[in-house]
This record gives C-alpha cells, sequence and structure tokens, in this order.
C-alpha cells in the first residue's frame, strides 16, 4: 500500500530538514521537487529553454551540492512560472508519490496539485526574517559571499513570485496541518511534524 506525505511551505521554512527526518521515522522515500526545477533553471543558465530541459530532465541532473545557490534558486523560481515546464515534471513527482512503502515530497504544490489525495499534508512556514537568517547562515557555512540583506530580498522576491503566479501557486491545502517554525528549534519542529501525521495514519 502506498502511503503520501505532502510537505509544502516557502524556501527555508524547514521543509527540507523535516521532510528528511519524516522520510527516515516512517522509513519512506524522499523527493525534494525543488531540486527538478533548479536543474531546469541551472539549464537556463546555459542557454538552453526551459520547457525543453524540463521535458529532457534526466537522473543525473538533479546533483544537489550545484544547485543550491542563490542564482540556481532564483532561476529556478523564474522557470517555475511556465505552465509547460510544471506540466512535464508532473509524471516523473505523481509516480513517486505511488511508490509502495510510502513517499514524502516536499515542495510548494504537492497537497493542492500534484498530490491532492495524498494522505498527510503539512504547510510548514515562519517568518521571512528566520527563513533569511537561516538560509543565510547555511550559504555563509559553505563559503557563499552573500550578506544578510540580499539573502532577505532574495527571499521575498521568491516568495512574492512563488505565491502570485498563476499556476500552481504556493499556498497551504485546505486540509493541510500548519507546522510554523519561527520559534522551534529543529528537534521541536520534526517532533511536531512527525506527531501530526503520525495521528493521520
Ligand atoms: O524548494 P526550493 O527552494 O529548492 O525550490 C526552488 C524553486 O522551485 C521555488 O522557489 C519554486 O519557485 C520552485 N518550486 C515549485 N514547485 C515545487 C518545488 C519548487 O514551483 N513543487
Amino acid at each position: 500500500m502506498s502511503f503520501t506525505i505532502a510537505i509544502d511551505g516557502p524556501a527555508a521554512a524547514g521543509k527540507g530538514t523535516i521532510s528528511k527526518a519524516v522520510a527516515a521515522h516512517f522509513e519512506f522515500a524522499h523527493l525534494d521537487t525543488g531540486l527538478l526545477y533548479r536543474a531546469v533553471g541551472a539549464k537556463t543558465l546555459d542557454g538552453t529553454d526551459p520547457i525543453e530541459a524540463a521535458r529532457k530532465l534526466v537522473a543525473e541532473d538533479l546533483d544537489a551540492d550545484n544547485l543550491r545557490t542563490p542564482d540556481v534558486a532564483q532561476a529556478a523560481s523564474r522557470v517555475a512560472v511556465i505552465a509547460d515546464v510544471r506540466a512535464a515534471l508532473v509524471d516523473f513527482q505523481r509516480a513517486f508519490a505511488r511508490r509502495v512503502g510510502g513517499a514524502v515530497l516536499d515542495g510548494r504544490d504537492i497537497g493542492t496539485v500534484i498530490c491532492p489525495n495524498a494522505e498527510a499534508k503539512l504547510f510548514v512556514t515562519a517568518s521571512a526574517e528566520v527563513r533569511a537568517k537561516r538560509r543565510f547562515l547555511e550559504l555563509d557555512g559553505k563559503g557563499l559571499d552573500v550578506s544578510q540583506e540580499q539573502v532577505l530580498a532574495d527571499v521575498k522576491e521568491r516568495d512574492a513570485r512563488d505565491m502570485g503566479r498563476a499556476e500552481a501557486p504556493l499556498k497551504p491545502a485546505e486540509d493541510a496541518v500548519i507546522v510554523d517554525t519561527s520559534d522551534l528549534t529543529i528537534e521541536a519542529a520534526v517532533a511536531s511534524a512527525i506527531k501530526a501525521i503520525t495521528q493521520l495514519r
């Protein structure tokens, strides 16, 4: 039997950390769907047409390390507004969700568009300031030359684009459990996510 957990929310709210921990806890497979859009975005920085890039995406394109840069994040959110790009990525995500043994997918539209029938849905969020601080520490820790102000501006720009687009905008599904991680430690955020999902199992 398959059991799908949809985890959506804005950038740097803690989705990735929570999704990994939830997948490990339930022994489910995990797909970070942001990587799909980042991989397409990265290709457009080399001049590739975004729709073409989305249609030809292969597993080897999803090398996480090269895709976790601010430029690629912005490029990802720019290609993510294109309906044909999103359409090209739907089947792969839905097939992943139907895996026997259970799946966790995290992104922006998993609970609303990709898996509206997911057994458990979480919307993980936090204030823009808290998210920008976390993302700044992450990028700074990797040695990238960024300022906290620039990261906050980037986060706000991406939020506005993700929430304002016509196609699959970022918003909580009506039946999603909201997890606000602004004042939570990682451990507390993970525990509250696991508790909420356990109640739905
Ligand atoms: O989650 P991450 O920050 O890696 O996502 C990068 C960008 O990809 C987001 O800002 C968003 O525009 C897009 N995205 C999306 N739908 C998803 C996952 C990511 O539109 N399911």
